[in-house]
């Protein structure tokens, strides 16, 4: 054997096969992943429904992610909100590609980050960027209670082209990333109680009902909500969920209701994902 081949060989059980064939992968790629950080708590702050609605509705969830951080170590992602709605319309209206949309979203979801990020500051809460979440989330929660991140998944220019809106938004990029560091849970914080049968502030709202508990494949069913308070894509990624069990939806304009779900208690709507304990 040349010396040049030997130090090509690669010892690997999946070297000298197709990836494409699932029997051969299986015995290898089917483990269950580890949970990368088990006591973490996700909480992903909506744009348009609190960070646009300014201090009436920012100071009193500050408040209350301030009392609660001696009991949990939190993951703050902040959805992207009116600026993006207004980012999307001038972007379409010009012409441009799915891909040049996602990254500019994603800097609107910054922006409410780094305005959450100053107003914890006096707790020790800073803003990170994703390759900072990605590669040193662990040293900055040992360090302090919470960080803040924006919500957009960093998709950008390799954006999906089936929509000219950007599918994987802020509910889909909390998801993703705390089922992929396989965090205790994740909270959607809104301005409704939870997830209705039809949207309660759309014309068919007052017979709205709230859907106390429900999963992914309901949600998915033709005759489940025609709109939703978060990303259609989320109900997607929910079905291939390795960690997370449910995702819990709370009203943050109501006080108490984010501490109750990080406490455990059934508030809001519960969505139970494809995820299996054990
Ligand atoms: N089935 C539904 N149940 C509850 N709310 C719904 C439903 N369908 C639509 N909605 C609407 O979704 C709204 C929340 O909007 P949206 O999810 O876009 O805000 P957001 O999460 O703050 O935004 P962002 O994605 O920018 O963070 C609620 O105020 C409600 O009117
Ligand atoms: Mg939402």
């Amino acid at each position: 054997m040349t010396e040049a081949s030997t130090i090509k060989h690669v010892a690997s059980p999946l070297a000298s096969q197709t990836l494409l064939d699932g029997s051969l992968t299986r015995p290898v790629a089917g483990v269950r992943p580890i949970r990368l950080l088990p006591w973490l708590q996700v909480v992903k702050i909506g744009g348009r429904s609190i960070m646009d609605k300014g201090a009436t509705a920012i100071l009193p969830i500050v408040e209350e992610i301030r009392k609660v951080l001696p009991e949990h170590r939190l993951l703050i992602l902040t959805g992207a909100g009116v600026r993006a709605r207004h980012l999307y319309g001038v972007g379409l209206d010009l012409g441009l590609p799915v891909g040049s949309l996602a990254p500019l979203a994603a800097s609107e979801a910054g922006q409410n980050g780094h305005i959450l990020a100053s107003l914890l500051a006096p707790e020790g809460v800073s803003y990170i960027e994703h390759p900072t979440i990605a590669s040193q989330l662990a040293i900055h929660l040992t360090a302090t209670r919470a960080v803040v991140g924006s919500a957009f998944p960093p998709y950008h220019h390799h954006e999906f082209t089936g929509s000219r809106l950007p599918v994987h938004r802020a509910d889909t990029g909390a998801f993703l990333l705390a089922d992929a560091l396989g965090a205790a849970g994740l909270t959607i914080v809104e301005d409704v109680d939870g997830v209705y049968t039809a949207d309660p502030n759309g014309a068919e709202g007052s017979k709205a009902e709230l859907i106390a508990e429900t999963s992914y494949a309901e949600l998915a069913k033709a005759n489940g909500p025609a709109t939703l308070p978060f990303d259609r894509a989320l109900v997607e990624v929910m079905a291939t969920a390795r960690h997370i069990e449910r995702v819990q939806v709370v009203n943050g304009l109501v006080p108490g209701r984010l501490t109750a779900a990080l406490r455990g208690e059934h508030v809001g709507t519960l969505v139970h994902t494809a995820a299996r304990q054990g």
